[in-house]
């Protein structure tokens, strides 16, 4: 006889009362009784990140937690970014960002570096590169090499930033801060003599770009800045 137990998600705004088995873990709850697939599973083991949902306003590993733990939990989803107020007609600025600045090649990771970057935006609006990589530490993407990713949480920081306030004026940007340098462009982080990835094609000679003042850079326009060679970037554990 299965034992199951009943319990409640708030899932995105939405109540659901569903019966699991107590072994159940959240991600599969998520994925196949709530059919939300948005959320991926890339490992199953705590590794890859690829499960990121925000468990009330928190970024957790869903395939490291039983859906019966999480009874009673405000889950949030990629599936309800697009209905955040602050996404207006469209999609999230987290989700533009990854569009404009090319965070994304096969995708798998993307939902997970979405939590995450929202996780990071909901708590420090206008994180320094450092911070973007801590935040994403925990999330593992095999094909990007994390370069347009940390543009693509720069760029949504900065259009959070511009949105009107509540008061109905705009929010408050301190001078010299990132997002009020930011008003030129992204450019390669750490190295601001150096050629951007916004940098117009037709002035980059084939690898001319290696000559980057140590960071990487194929030439290519929007290229993804190489293989990080990060320590933070060893798989650590967000939850
Ligand atoms: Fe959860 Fe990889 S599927 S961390
Ligand atoms: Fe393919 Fe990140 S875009 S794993």
């Amino acid at each position: 006889m299965t034992d199951e137990r009943e319990i409640t998600l708030t899932v995105n705004g939405t109540e659901h009362t569903i019966e699991v088995e107590p072994r159940r873990l959240l991600v599969h709850a998520i994925r196949e009784d709530l059919d939300m697939t948005g959320t991926h599973i890339g490992c199953d083991t705590g590794n890859c990140g690829a499960c990121t949902v925000l468990r009330d306003g928190e970024p957790i590993k869903s395939c490291m937690m039983f859906a019966t733990q999480a009874d009673g939990s405000e889950i949030m989803t990629v599936e309800g970014m697009e209905d955040l107020p602050e996404a207006g007609e469209e999609l999230h600025p987290l989700q533009e960002g990854f569009h404009e600045e090319h965070g994304l090649q096969c995708g798998y990771c993307t939902p997970g570096m979405l939590m995450s970057g929202k996780a990071l935006l909901d708590e420090n609006p206008d994180p320094d590169e450092g911070e973007i990589r801590d935040a994403i530490s925990g999330n593992l993407c095999r094909c990007t090499g994390y370069q347009n990713i940390v543009k693509s949480i720069e760029y949504a920081a900065e259009e959070l930033a511009a949105q009107p306030a509540t008061d109905g004026g705009t929010a408050a940007v301190e001078p010299g801060s990132s997002v009020e340098a930011a008003a030129d462009g992204p450019e390669t982080a750490g190295d601001a003599d150096g050629p951007t990835a916004t940098d117009d094609a037709d002035d980059s000679e084939p690898f001319e770009g290696y000559d980057v003042g140590g960071e990487f850079s194929c030439g290519a326009e929007n290229c993804c800045g190489g293989p990080s060679t990060d320590a933070e970037h060893d798989g650590g554990d967000n939850v």
